[in-house]
């Protein structure tokens, strides 16, 4: 499939994919989240891949959902067409790890689709934000939710009802991203991490990604025991055989996925 919005590019087990809306500082439009939902799930399908990363331009990651789209939807149409919301659900279903790049602008829907991946890596230039509130509305990719969970109810309130922006060491002291690296800099470190991350067993990362998830949404208990049966269970695997004896024989594992 052709794209318009996003370029994807697979090399050694990673897909990289790359918003391309630049006139529009990548904005996030309907065709750009129909083509990135299309996207993640054929690099899910693929035995090519084992992760993602998901990156914009030095300018923006992305400056928002696009407000040129929706400025003269009704209410109707935004609840009948479930505005984003189809895509959004086909995006955060993505069982291989998403690793989120940004450098620039990550405002409003660019903000909320970067904390729908599994973890974000800021260039030293990032400024995150939910200015929603200056256009008359509020976020709605999830952004009062993840950004709470991210950094804690008073910041989330905070940048939610004032608009404002936070840089990237901010962004990193409150939670919201792993760490923070030079612009001039960022995709070699977040390549570096993504070609770590597929040298692993597929199986092992998939079950880190699902177990990790579960901490948003059970309680401790139930998180622990999902956990403890999604380790045991990889003692089912082939991966599980040969990285233990290639710790003991002292070389590197070959994993095979099984
Ligand atoms: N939607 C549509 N177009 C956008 C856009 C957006 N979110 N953000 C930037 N653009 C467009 C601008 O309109 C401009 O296009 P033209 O050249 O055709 O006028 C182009 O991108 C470049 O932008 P600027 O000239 O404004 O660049 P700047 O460097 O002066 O300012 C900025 C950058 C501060 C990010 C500014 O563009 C801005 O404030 N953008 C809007 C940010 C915003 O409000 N985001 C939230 C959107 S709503 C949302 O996301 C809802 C949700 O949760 C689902």
């Amino acid at each position: 499939m052709a794209y318009e919005t996003i370029i994807v590019e697979i090399a050694e087990g990673v897909a990289l994919i790359t918003l391309n809306r630049p006139d529009a500082l990548n904005a996030l439009n309907s065709q750009l989240l129909r083509e990135l939902a299309t996207a993640v799930e054929k690099a899910d399908a693929s035995d090519k891949v084992r992760c993602i990363v998901l990156t914009g331009s030095d300018k923006a990651f992305a400056a928002g959902a696009d407000i040129k789209e929706m400025a003269d939807k009704t209410f109707v149409e935004m609840y009948r067409e479930n505005f984003f919301g189809a895509e959004t659900d086909r995006f955060i279903k993505t069982r291989k790890p998403i690793i989120a790049a940004v450098s620039g602008y990550v405002l409003g829907g660019g903000c909320e689709l970067a904390m729908m991946c599994d973890f974000i890596i800021a260039s030293d230039t990032a400024k995150f934000g939910q200015p929603e509130i200056n256009l008359g509305v509020m976020a709605g990719l999830g952004g009062t939710q993840r950004l709470t969970r991210f950094v804690g109810k008073s910041k989330s309130m905070e940048m939610h009802l004032t608009g404002r922006f936070m840089n990237a060491e901010e962004a990193e002291r409150s939670g919201l991203v792993s760490r923070v690296v030079p612009v001039k800099k960022l995709k070699e470190e977040v390549m570096s991490a993504a070609n770590k991350i597929a040298e692993k067993s597929l199986l092992a990362t998939m079950a880190v990604k699902d177990a990790v998830n579960c901490a948003y949404e059970t309680t401790m208990a139930e998180g622990i025991n999902y956990e403890r049966r999604l380790f045991q269970s990889l003692f089912a695997t082939e991966d599980q055989t040969e990285g233990m004896a290639s710790y003991i024989e002292k070389r590197e594992p070959q994993f095979r996925d099984k």
